[in-house]
């Protein structure tokens, strides 16, 4: 993990209210894994924005254009526009000056002997799944990606994804693109074909819920990654924290989101009950 005063090197709208940033990011390809997020801070403005989280959607080089320009190594991130901070990211042109501190946090575990892999994704839930789908990809395992959203402007990269050799099933609430309905209708019809799935998961607190719900039913492993508030991405505010399995009132038991996840097992995690309490 490191600090890097680093410039934008392209960024732009990509669906109505999402937009893609690449940043020049020296060491990320060798070293930035699956699932992690890097810090992000706007530098030139005298505003004083705090660093804000971002999963990382992926890294690569771009090739060296002449001598003078040697390969330089870059991250990707992509992110919706929510508030002023994220507002101010979309006025960001290429040469303009950030902060980037990262990568950050623990990502995804690969189980080698596992040959099908069910990635759900929710809305901006795609972006930490990418890098996954290209491990998994180059391992030569069986990758499905099943990605659901509100209408068609949230579904994203789908032909990314797809260039990789990755099956992928579309659902929305409207019917906009792929099948009328939520994506978690689709998981429960890929766990009858691929019992032997390990699912990863991104999206809404909710869909999360929904989709632990239906892999402990079919006995599938999940590891989610949590969205969460990150002040310092650290471990130092212990403002990202969320209950483990053996929390209870008069036993905390937190994990901070930051510094062990954002990616968990879904059973190291207390998963809360319809009536808002966290089951025992
Ligand atoms: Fe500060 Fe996680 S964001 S401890």
């Amino acid at each position: 993990m490191k600090n890097l005063k680093t410039v934008v090197l392209h960024n732009s709208e990509v669906a109505a209210g999402y937009y893609r940033m690449k940043i020049l990011a020296p060491g990320y390809v060798s070293h930035a894994a699956p699932g992690q997020f890097v810090m992000l801070r706007i530098q030139q403005l005298n505003q004083p924005l705090l660093r804000r989280p971002f999963g990382i959607f992926r890294v690569g080089t771009m090739p060296a254009e002449c001598n003078e320009l040697p390969q330089r190594e870059f991250v990707e991130l992509i992110y919706k526009v929510v508030g002023s901070g994220t507002a101010l990211m979309s006025s960001l042109q290429s040469g303009d000056c950030v902060e980037l501190l990262g990568p950050l946090g623990s990502g995804f575990s690969i189980a080698p002997q596992v040959e099908n892999h069910l990635l759900v994704g929710g809305g901006i839930g795609l972006v930490p799944l990418y890098m996954l789908a290209e491990q998994l990809s180059k391992n030569g395992a069986q990758v499905r990606l099943l990605m659901g959203g509100r209408t068609r402007d949230d579904i994203l990269c789908i032909t990314e994804f797809e260039r990789l050799g990755v099956e992928t099933y579309v659902a929305t609430d409207d019917g906009s693109l792929g099948e009328a309905g939520l994506v978690t209708n689709v998981l429960q019809r890929q766990l009858e074909h691929f019992p032997d799935a390990a699912v990863y998961a991104c999206g809404p607190n909710a869909m999360l819920a929904a989709v632990r719900n239906i892999c402990c039913v079919a006995g599938a492993p999940l590891q989610v990654s949590l969205e969460a508030l990150m002040a310092c991405g650290v471990g130092a505010c212990l403002g990202c924290v969320v209950p483990g399995k053996n929390h209870a009132e008069a036993h905390p038991d937190y994990l901070c989101t930051c510094r062990q996840g954002p990616v968990f097992c879904a059973e190291d995690l207390a998963w809360p009950t319809q009536d808002g309490q966290h089951e025992k």
